[in-house]
C-alpha cells in the first residue's frame, strides 16, 4: 500500500510538514523481481488528486500513472490499484505525477532484482538524492513563484551542464531524506564489495558524485548493464539512476553529491570500521574533481542494443521568455497543445534531441528505454537522458509498448511550464 498523505517528516535534525507516502521521506523502498508482479494501493488522503508513475518501467499504460493521458487522476479520498509485471531488472523510482506534487516528497526507490544477478557484490545500497523546498516555504504553489522570481537571480554556473543549471538554491539537499546536519550511515566492513543504486529524484538539481578514497565502477545506467566502466565522479541528472559498484577500504569516508552549479551538498556517510572518525560534509573530497564520467564512455551490453532506425525525427527544445513565466517549448508547441510523434509497433526511430535554449534538459520518455547513441559503437540505454544547452543529442527508440506516451523534461518546473511532448502510436 501507499497512502499518500500530509504528514510531517524529519530530515535529520529538522521536522517539516508536507506530503509523504506513508509518512516517510522517500517513501517505502518497494523491492520485487524481475517478472514479479507489484500491487500496490494508492490510498489517496491528500486534499488534491494524484498518481503514481513508475519511472522508468515499460509498463502497460494505465498502470503508468500519467494523468490526462492513460488514466484519471486519483481523487481524493480515493483509491487506485496499480497492478504490472516488471520486465527488467534494475534500479528505478516512483513519483506522483502530478504538477510538482512528487517535489514535496512524493517519491520512493524501486528496485528490481535480476533473478540471475551476474554481479557479485556483498552489500548494496540506495541512495536517493533529493533538494528540498517544499516543506519549508509552503505550497508548490509557492514554489513555484519562488522558481519564477528566482532563476536569473540564483542561477550559477556549471562546467559540467554547459554553463547553466538549476534556477533555485534550496536550503537542503537530502540523502535518503537526510540532511547533512544529521547524514545517513550506510554500515559495511573492509573489502566488502558493495553496489550503490544512486537515483536523483531531486526537481531542480543534478547531482555530482563521488566516494571519497574510492573510484567507481559504473555498471549500470538507468537501471539497464553497461560494459562496466571506473571512474572518481559522476553527474546525474533529474529522473537518471546509476549503480556502481567499489571495494570498500577500512575506515569511514564520505559519500558527496555536490549540487552542480550551485552552493551546497547531499551528503552521507559509508562506515566499515568503528573506530574511524566520521567524515565532516564540509570536507573536501578530490574525487569530485578527478576524471568524471561522460556518456562517449558509456555502451550497453550486447544484449541490449537496439536494431539500427528506420528513420529519423528531430525534436528543438525551445524556449520563449513571456512576462507570466518561461515557455519551454518541444517543436514549439506547449504541454497544452502538445507535439505528437507518431510511431509504427515494431519500429526503430531515431529522435535528435536539439537543444536549442542555453539551460541543459534531462529529457525522459515513459513507457520504453532507449539507446543514446553516443557513436557507431552505441551507447547506454536509458530512459531519461541529459540534453546540453545549444547541443543535439540522438536516442533510438525501439517502439515495442503501444499507448500514448509522455516524453518531457524531468525539470519539474519546465515540464510545469510546457516542456512535455507525446510519442503515440498509430
Ligand atoms: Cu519521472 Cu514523467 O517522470
Ligand atoms: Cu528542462
Amino acid at each position: 500500500m501507499l497512502w499518500a498523505r500530509p504528514t510531517t517528516v524529519s530530515l535529520g535534525r529538522r521536522t517539516v510538514s508536507t506530503w509523504a507516502y506513508d509518512d516517510l521521506l522517500p517513501g517505502p523502498t518497494i523491492r520485487t523481481t524481475a517478472g514479479d508482479t507489484v500491487r500496490a494501493r494508492l490510498v489517496n488522503d491528500l486534499p488534491a488528486p494524484t498518481t503514481v508513475h513508475w519511472h522508468g518501467i515499460r509498463i502497460a499504460p494505465e498502470m503508468d500513472g500519467s494523468p490526462g493521458f492513460s488514466q484519471r487522476a486519483t481523487p481524493p479520498g480515493k483509491t487506485f490499484d496499480y497492478v504490472f509485471t516488471v520486465p527488467d531488472p534494475g534500479t528505478y523510482f516512483y513519483h506522483s505525477h502530478v504538477g510538482m506534487q512528487s517535489d514535496r516528497g512524493l517519491y520512493g526507490a524501486l528496485i528490481v532484482e535480476d533473478p540471475h544477478e551476474p554481479l557479485g557484490y556483498d552489500h548494496e545500497f540506495t541512495v536517493v538524492l533529493d533538494d528540498w523546498l517544499d516543506g519549508v516555504n509552503g505550497t508548490p504553489d509557492d514554489a513555484l513563484r519562488r522558481v519564477n522570481t528566482t532563476m536569473h537571480d540564483e542561477s550559477l554556473t556549471s562546467p559540467a551542464l554547459g554553463g547553466t543549471s538549476g534556477h533555485v538554491r534550496y536550503p537542503y539537499y537530502l540523502v535518503n531524506g537526510r540532511t547533512t546536519d544529521d547524514p545517513m550511515t550506510f554500515t559495511s566492513r573492509p573489502g566488502a564489495r558493495a553496489r550503490f543504486r544512486v537515483i536523483n529524484a531531486a526537481a531542480d538539481t543534478a547531482f555530482r558524485v563521488a566516494l571519497g578514497g574510492h573510484r567507481m565502477t559504473v555498471t549500470h545506467t538507468d537501471g539497464f548493464p553497461c560494459e562496466p566502466v571506473t571512474v572518481d565522479t559522476f553527474l546525474i541528472g533529474m529522473g537518471e539512476r546509476y549503480d556502481f559498484v567499489t571495494t570498500l577500504d577500512a575506515g569511514a569516508f564520505p559519500l558527496m553529491a555536490t549540487a552542480e552549479g550551485k552552493r551546497g551538498r547531499a551528503f552521507a556517510v559509508v562506515r566499515t570500521t568503528h573506530g574511524a572518525r566520521t567524515p565532516s560534509p564540509d570536507g573536501k573530497v578530490p574525487e569530485l574533481q578527478r576524471q568524471m564520467l561522460k556518456y562517449q564512455d558509456l555502451q550497453a551490453e550486447r544484449a541490449d542494443q537496439l536494431p539500427p532506425p528506420s528513420r529519423t525525427v528531430t525534436v528543438t527544445l525551445g524556449l520563449r521568455m513571456r512576462r507570466g513565466g518561461n515557455q519551454w517549448m518541444m517543436n514549439g508547441r506547449l504541454a497544452n497543445d502538445p507535439m505528437r510523434l507518431r510511431v509504427d509497433r515494431g519500429e526503430t526511430i531515431r529522435i535528435v534531441l536539439h537543444n536549442d535554449t542555453h539551460m541543459w534538459h534531462p529529457m525522459h520518455l515513459h513507457g520504453h528505454t532507449f539507446q543514446v547513441r553516443t557513436s557507431d559503437r552505441g551507447g547506454p540505454r536509458k530512459d531519461t537522458v541529459n540534453v546540453m544547452p545549444r547541443k543535439r543529442v540522438n536516442i533510438d527508440v525501439h517502439a515495442d509498448n503501444p499507448g500514448e506516451w509522455m516524453f518531457h523534461c524531468h525539470t519539474l518546473i519546465h515540464q510545469e511550464q510546457g516542456m512535455m511532448g507525446i510519442l503515440g502510436y498509430g
